[in-house]
């Protein structure tokens, strides 16, 4: 203490630390804190790794040359939905993924630390009501198709959701509110993700969003690894002989959470890592791309491809660079750990971001434009690190139906989410020989039927649906 006096209940080498990086900002009003404030941003400060940020800042973690790279990138390793590019059958898959199910080596990983911003809906992601008749929320959706998928299996499914702290609280609420939504509650871990602080785009200096803390914010859904370890999900999944994670998105009704066929195709592969795409529909897709790179799959951002790139198409006219990323993707337990334990795995991505800020006054500025730079890491920059990783297409209509954006948006609404979700239940209504009047509205929870199989037999064959039916449990 005796370099910094004034700086009383913080350890000095913390102090000569900020000084060093220059950081010493962040204890402008360290003076007018009492006792309880000044611990609540020590313990910001202490979990911050400044040499990190300083790098982070400096660019010495160099942006790639995506332009480079997106030269040299093809179409990766891929079964197509119609069974080509694979050298085993999707009947041998689907038995395989099937056998890995009931044997219980199988969790469900959703990320849901995102804030929805787009989405302009006040609570998490996951309690948004998307049941086209039942409004059930996102997560009830998902909770419900594991409940079937355990009843039908005949197995326990661990699920692992990740929030963090913009979500943490109203999540774990809702769960604990709503009886964990039918689950066991043993079978479910919430668990948050870490942050990262924003700093000031041009000076590189730590925000501030009140006298004792920082601007800090989630670190990406690359921090996923980090937080499964953190929270003990390795080693539950560990203890209950699972070692294969489905992970998926909170914003896509869709997802093939835990999918036979998609978890089949990943044991076939023999891969570390499997993700699920759809065909883009047009260059220009704001979906990442997923390219094969000097023999390594990975996945550029669609505001990372240049048009060039994007627009370039094979012999038979389609895009060569055709395949959108959906975020939903199996691992291997093994590789998680491998990659967890490996800090660098994942580099971080710089996004310049409207930050509002404590000005050297102590006054909250609200920016007009982006000030700041956070730092996020990407779950899927762990695929050039996985042995094998194989890319599986999706129908798009039975896979993707990504709510982003409010109603009223052109693209990836909930309306349009909810009508996705209407014509794929429309779709199994009519394969079970039931007619569905045009303009009407059905849904059907899994619960009712979770095979096309249940659907026949609990539906009548040759009846006409003339008004909207929800199909509960
Ligand atoms: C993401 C993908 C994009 C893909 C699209 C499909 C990235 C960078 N891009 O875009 O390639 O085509 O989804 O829908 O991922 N999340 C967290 N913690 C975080 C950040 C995000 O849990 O720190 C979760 C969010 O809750 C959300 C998901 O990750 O469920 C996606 O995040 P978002 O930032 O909305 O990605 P997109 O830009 O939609």
């Amino acid at each position: 203490m005796s370099d910094h006096p004034h700086f009383a209940d913080l350890p000095s080498p913390l102090v000569s630390k900020l000084h060093a990086f220059g950081q010493e900002q962040v204890l402008r009003f360290w003076q007018e804190l009492d006792a309880e404030r000044r611990s609540h941003l020590a313990r910001q400060l202490e979990a911050i790794d400044l040499e990190l940020i300083a790098k982070l800042v400096s660019g010495n973690e160099a942006k790639p040359d995506y332009a480079a790279l997106a030269a040299r990138a093809t179409a990766p390793p891929a079964v197509r939905r119609d069974g080509t590019g694979a050298a085993w059958s999707p009947a041998d898959a689907r038995e395989a993924g099937l056998r890995a199910i009931r044997q219980g080596r199988v969790a469900a990983v959703i990320v849901a630390g995102g804030q929805g911003t787009r989405l302009g809906f006040d609570l998490p992601k996951g309690l948004f009501p998307i049941g086209p008749l039942s409004d059930r929320t996102l997560f009830q959706c998902f909770a419900d198709r594991l409940i079937a998928m355990r009843e039908h299996y005949g197995v326990a499914i661990p699920l692992y959701v990740m929030t963090s702290p913009l979500t943490h609280d109203q999540t774990v609420g809702y769960w604990a509110e709503n009886d964990f939504l039918g689950l066991p509650k043993e079978d479910v871990i919430l668990f948050c993700q870490g942050t990262m602080p924003a700093v000031d785009a041009e000076t590189g200096k730590l925000l501030m969003s009140d006298k004792d803390s920082l601007c800090l914010s989630p670190d990406g859904h690359g921090g996923t690894i980090k937080a499964l370890d953190s929270a003990g999900c390795f080693e539950d999944a560990t203890r209950r002989g699972v070692d294969l994670f489905s992970y998926i998105q909170v914003d896509n009704p869709l997802a093939a959470l835990c999918d036979p066929d998609l978890i089949g195709h990943h044991l076939m592969a023999g891969s570390e890592m499997t993700t699920q795409v759809v065909r883009k529909r047009y260059a220009e897709e704001k979906v990442g791309n997923v390219v094969m790179i000097d023999g390594s799959v990975r996945i550029i951002e669609y505001s990372d491809l240049p048009a060039a790139a994007a627009e370039r198409r094979n012999e038979s006219g389609e895009l060569s660079l055709w395949a959108g990323n959906i975020a939903v993707h199996v691992f291997d337990l093994a590789f998680l750990r491998r990659a967890v334990a490996s800090s660098d795995a994942l580099p971080f991505h710089h996004a310049s971001k409207v930050t509002p800020y404590l000005n050297d006054e102590g006054e909250i500025v609200q920016p007009a434009e982006p000030n700041s730079i956070k730092f996020e890491r990407f779950i899927f920059d762990l695929l050039p690190w996985a042995e094998n990783a194989f890319v599986v297409e999706a129908d798009p209509g039975k896979a993707f139906a990504p709510v982003k954006n409010a109603d009223g948006a052109a693209n990836d609404t909930p309306e349009l989410a909810r009508q996705a979700m209407v014509q794929l239940d429309r779709q199994r209504l009519q394969a079970a020989g039931v007619k569905v009047a045009a303009e009407v509205r059905v849904e059907i929870n899994p619960r009712f039927a979770f095979t096309d199989e249940q659907l026949a037999a609990k539906v009548t064959a040759g009846e006409t649906v003339t008004s909207d039916r929800y199909f509960g449990p």
